[in-house]
């Protein structure tokens, strides 16, 4: 098997899906294309004002049309993709007919440490206490799990490298 046209890195929130795919495309010596900074350069937004001014089912939408132009413009990527984007409007089957799913996994403490001490703008979040987050974390990663484990790798997402990721790749391509 040669490498697949499109690499997607999927995985909740703080998982690192950006940061890795970054330095996943600098290896592979591909285009790096982030959906939510797509998303909000097209719709000149940020993903927060989407969510409180059009709401989620708004986003929902707009993350499903962008995931479709990104697929069609980009040939060769690595594209990392929001947290939602695979459980939602039958995208994990867009993805899996595409190119090829990495599932970054964590454990939801891990996630949450990792969310406190992010910058970035977390919509679905906001608000909530530290135990509230905790349950909606637990939560929400139970119901996705069942999309995520679609992936075709997966890999641990504590000491993650691009390495690491390269050589999960290899090792795919080699078996398959
Ligand atoms: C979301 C995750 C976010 C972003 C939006 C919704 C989700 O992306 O797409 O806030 O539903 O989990 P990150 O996973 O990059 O934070």
């Amino acid at each position: 098997m040669e490498l697949p046209d499109k690499i997607f890195l999927i995985g909740f929130m703080g998982s690192g899906k950006s940061t890795h795919g970054k330095r996943l495309a600098r290896l592979l010596n591909r285009p790096f294309i982030d959906l939510d900074h797509y998303i909000e350069r097209k719709e000149n937004k940020s993903i927060g004002e989407i969510f409180t001014k059009d709401g989620e089912s708004h986003f929902r939408d707009l993350e499903k049309l962008y995931l479709n132009q990104v697929i069609s413009r980009y040939a060769q990527s690595v594209i990392s993709l929001g947290g939602g984007t695979p459980c939602f409007n039958d995208n994990m089957n867009t993805i899996l007919k595409n190119g090829l799913p990495i599932y970054i996994q964590m454990s939801p403490e891990a996630l949450f440490n990792r969310i406190s001490n992010s910058a970035n703008e977390r919509p679905l979040l906001k608000g909530k206490t530290k135990e509230q987050s905790l349950d909606f974390i637990n939560e929400t990663l139970t119901e996705r799990e069942k999309y995520y484990i679609k992936a075709l790798i997966k890999v641990n997402g504590i000491d993650l490298t691009a390495n690491k990721l390269a050589e999960e790749l290899s090792l795919f391509i080699a078996n398959n």
